[in-house]
């Protein structure tokens, strides 16, 4: 019920980038992380990445499990499961950027799709 709340907030917040964006958090995806004591070191292997920095999915899978339970776990998204599509096996930050807003992909093509990613 409060979780209801904070969201439809949140959506009336930022419902004016959701036209240009699929409503991305403002805090971006490794600074989330960070905040749950996962340290640069942690996603980056050192402490001070170079520029151009990327991260495997290998790295990712560590802690949020194979693509195929990610497959399975949004199974109830049909066509639109961002887990399991045409791209294959492709690198996790095409969406979840690290350091910048997240954005979906299929997006690009399918502008019809509806999907939020945080
Ligand atoms: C959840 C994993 C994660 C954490 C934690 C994380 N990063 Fe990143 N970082 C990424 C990803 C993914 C990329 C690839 C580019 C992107 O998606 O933004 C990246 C890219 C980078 C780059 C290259 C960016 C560029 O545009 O050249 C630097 C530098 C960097 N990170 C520094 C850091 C520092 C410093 C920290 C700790 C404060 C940190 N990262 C923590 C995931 C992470
Ligand atoms: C060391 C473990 C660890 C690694 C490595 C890691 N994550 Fe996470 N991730 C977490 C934890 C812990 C949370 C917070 C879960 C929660 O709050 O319920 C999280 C949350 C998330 C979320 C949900 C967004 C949110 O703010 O709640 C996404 C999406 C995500 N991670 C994607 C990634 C991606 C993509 C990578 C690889 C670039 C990655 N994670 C690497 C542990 C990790
Ligand atoms: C094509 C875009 C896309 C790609 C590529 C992608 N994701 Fe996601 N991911 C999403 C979207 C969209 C959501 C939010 C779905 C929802 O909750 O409705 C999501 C949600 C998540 C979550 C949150 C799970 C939760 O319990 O809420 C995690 C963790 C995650 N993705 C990890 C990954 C990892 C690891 C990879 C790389 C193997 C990956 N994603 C690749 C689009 C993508
Ligand atoms: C580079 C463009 C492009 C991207 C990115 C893309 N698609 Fe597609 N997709 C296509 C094309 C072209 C077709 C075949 C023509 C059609 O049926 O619309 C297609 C077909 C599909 C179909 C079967 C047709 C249908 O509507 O039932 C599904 C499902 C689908 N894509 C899902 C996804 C998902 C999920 C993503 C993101 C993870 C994605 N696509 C990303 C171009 C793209």
């Amino acid at each position: 019920m409060q979780k209801r709340s904070l969201l439809l907030i949140g959506l009336t917040v930022f419902g004016f980038i959701q036209a240009a964006q699929a409503a991305p958090s403002a805090t971006p995806l490794a600074d989330r992380h960070v905040a749950k004591g996962i340290t640069c070191a942690i996603c980056h292997g050192t402490d001070k990445p170079e520029p151009f920095a990327e991260v495997p999915n290998t790295t990712c899978f560590q802690c949020h499990g194979s693509l195929d339970s990610l497959k399975a776990k949004f199974k109830h998204m049909g066509k639109q499961n961002p887990h399991d599509n045409h791209l294959g096996d492709v690198a996790c930050n095409i969406c979840h950027k690290g350091h910048e807003p997240s954005s979906v992909y299929c997006e690009k093509c399918h502008k019809n799709f509806k999907l939020n990613i945080r």
